[in-house]
């Protein structure tokens, strides 16, 4: 039985779709195929149309039965989703695992022995994980034979990727047991040029610890989980439904224990390698580094600074006094890699390199890329929440939206609202859980 568990502390990277598609694949070529919900947020139920007002015990109850020497049995707590393709769902309980299971002797240990309960039951098990690294991923990674990192294309992957890798090291050296890692490019646009350049980076480094397939990006993905069926019931003729074929075809034909130990002893190198990456594209861009006060408020052991008392004025749009951003220096211009160029531009063409949040003066510039979005509006401490208040302006025929806000010093929560959906900012890796177990993106004006 391979385990395989979906790790990225990024939230938003594609881990639910992956999990939910990949494990249904499998099933449809025939492997008998367990998805273990790992998340609080109980996403692959909903993905999966399981009521969760019906799910009356979840992998919560199994896992603390077993880390108490009780005697919950996973089977209990099943939902068959299709032939041969069963569910384990979460619940919100789990995002006090944690703390219930402090003191608790080999509770790292958990969900591996608890899959050792039904290792001659299923072909796969698939694990989704939380966007965070806590006592649930580690549970996870101790349970694995495979460990895949979905990687979005959007400006962060790479750091965010080399941040993973790093943390994947670290565990994998209390792990007994070995593990193959492998980076899964996901929510791919061949049509920009940016991703493109983040494919060719990743595949640069990552020869051999890369799938062939490439999840691309399919609005039927996310269509299929609204209505809670993989992809494979939605609409068997996708692309969406083609890539997770491919990727489910590939998985199976990897040879797990010849790369294993090999991959996980170079991670180190490729770390390194992928590091400087990042910081080279980042370099390029000129992204403002995090003062101290906030690479100290970003480390998790810190304690949160007071915030002063935020306030809101309303937004300066376009063209009044925003940067005039021409549409074709930023369709030029999407890209990691123009460095002589770039040294000519202008401070807002240059603005329009990167997508994000960029301070300008007493001003925090957003920027994002959503090609298909009929609206992009901001929600955030700064306006109440009030998504109408903040419209994004679509600059050139690209997809680019922005606005410039002025705001003063502190630490702000935001989340943007793209035709209507609350999602955090592809582009901002700064993010925190809100009371609803969703991330919101934060950032902070000096
Ligand atoms: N390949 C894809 N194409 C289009 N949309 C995608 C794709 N992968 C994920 N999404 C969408 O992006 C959002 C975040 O994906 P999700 O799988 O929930 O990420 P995570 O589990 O890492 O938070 C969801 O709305 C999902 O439908
Ligand atoms: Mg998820």
């Amino acid at each position: 039985m391979r385990i395989v568990s979906i790790i990225n502390q990024k939230g938003g990277c594609g881990k639910t779709t992956v999990s939910i598609n990949l494990a249904s694949a499998l099933a449809g070529i025939g492997k008998r195929t367990l998805l273990v919900d790992m998340d609080p947020q109980s996403h692959c139920a909903v993905g999966l149309a399981v009521p969760e007002e019906q799910i009356e015990q979840s992998i919560y109850d199994v896992l603390i039965s077993k880390g108490r020497g009780e005697s919950l049995r996973l089977t209990e707590i099943l939902w068959q989703i299709s032939d041969g393709f069963e569910l384990a769902p979460s619940s919100i309980d789990l995002a006090a695992f944690d703390q219930q299971m402090s003191g608790i002797t080999d509770r790292e240990n958990c969900l591996k022995s608890v899959l050792e309960t039904v290792s001659g039951d299923y072909d796969y098990v698939v694990v989704d994980c939380p966007p965070s690294v806590g006592l649930l991923t580690f549970n996870a990674i101790r349970a694995s034979t495979d460990v895949i990192v979905p990687v979005d294309m959007g400006y962060f992957s790479l750091h965010g990727l080399s941040k993973q890798l790093e943390t994947l090291n670290v565990l994998s050296e209390q792990c007994t047991r070995k593990f193959n890692v492998m980076v899964l490019p996901s929510m791919y646009d061949i049509r920009t040029k940016m991703g493109r350049e983040i494919l060719a980076e990743l595949r640069k480094h990552f020869s051999g610890k890369m799938f062939k397939t490439v999840v691309n990006f399919n609005t039927k993905l996310k269509e299929a989980a609204s209505l809670g069926q993989p992809i494979s019931e939605y609409d068997p003729v996708s692309k969406g439904r083609k890539d997770f074929h491919a990727l489910a075809q590939e998985l199976v034909g990897t040879d797990t224990q010849m790369h294993r130990t090999k991959l996980v002893n170079s991670l180190q190198d490729r770390l390194d390698a992928i590091s400087a990456s990042a910081e080279e594209l980042l370099a390029t861009v000129e992204k403002p580094k995090p003062t101290r006060e906030q690479q100290r408020v970003m480390s998790p052991a810190a304690p949160a600074i007071a915030a002063p008392a935020p306030t809101f004025a309303p937004p300066i749009t376009t063209p009044a006094t925003a940067p005039q951003i021409a549409p074709e220096p930023v369709t030029a211009t999407n890209t990691v890699a123009a460095q002589p160029v770039a040294e000519k531009k202008t401070l807002d063409m240059k603005i329009a390199e990167f997508y994000g949040t960029r301070q300008i003066g007493d001003a925090m510039m957003f920027v994002t890329l959503y090609p298909r979005a009929k609206s992009v509006q901001i929600a955030g401490d700064f306006n109440n929440w009030q998504p109408e208040k903040t419209q994004l302006n679509k600059v050139g025929a690209n997809g680019v939206w922005q606005i410039k806000l002025p705001m003063t010093r502190g630490k702000y929560r935001y989340r943007l609202v793209v035709d209507g959906q609350w999602q955090q900012d592809p582009y901002n890796e700064m993010t925190e859980m809100n009371p609803f177990g969703e991330m919101n993106s934060v950032l902070y004006v000096n």
